[in-house]
């Protein structure tokens, strides 16, 4: 833990109660949707499946490293994880994703992009919470959500629901803007 850092962050006017409940939050629902993505994953199949499962392995990726990212940040500030998987989900910032019982390719997706459409919304939160106050934090959720918007549009476009600008990255789960902050991985 980080005595000092935590010490400048309240005196910027951080709540390290309020900042730590949205981390390990946000944590729990990157977890979740590593979690749920790897059974999507394996479940997109057949001929019209090919595109869908290489950026949900992708997307399923980046979210793992989105969690490393958090808990690190967690653990410095004096945080901890939770005990149990049960705690974690109970506690996860958003819904937990699902395996619907439709496995068809667009009832996959459309799970997907609901986990991405509540990931852009806790990494809003957190911006909005640090901005100006927590660099580190700020800048671990800015990176994060640049990659939750494009999963989002990546979904979207394979649902038809417009164009993503998606282009393949070099190697499954780049994480183009989070990979600097990766302790372990590295290219
Ligand atoms: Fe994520
Ligand atoms: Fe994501």
């Amino acid at each position: 833990m980080s005595r000092v850092e935590r010490e400048i962050l309240e005196k910027h006017g951080i709540d390290m109660n309020v900042l730590m409940e949205k981390l390990r939050k946000a944590a729990a629902s990157e977890l979740l949707t590593y979690y749920y993505y790897t059974l999507i994953r394996y479940n997109l199949a057949g001929p019209d499946a090919e595109a869908a499962k290489e950026i949900a392995e992708d997307a399923r990726l980046e979210d793992r490293c989105h969690f490393e990212i958090l808990v690190q940040r967690i653990y410095e500030l004096g945080g901890e994880l939770y005990n149990t998987l049960r705690e974690l989900e109970e506690d996860a910032g958003c819904k937990s994703p699902y395996l619907p019982e439709n496995r068809d390719t667009k009832s996959l997706l459309k799970v997907l992009l609901d986990a991405e459409r509540c990931a852009e919304r806790i990494y809003h939160d957190l911006c909005d919470y640090t901005f100006g106050k927590d660099p580190v934090t700020y800048d671990y959720s800015l990176a994060i959500l640049h990659e939750e918007v494009e999963h989002e549009a990546w979904f979207e476009e394979l649902l038809d629901m417009g164009k993503s600008g998606h282009f393949r990255r070099r190697y499954p789960g780049e994480s183009p803007f989070t990979k600097k902050f990766r302790h372990i991985e590295k290219d």
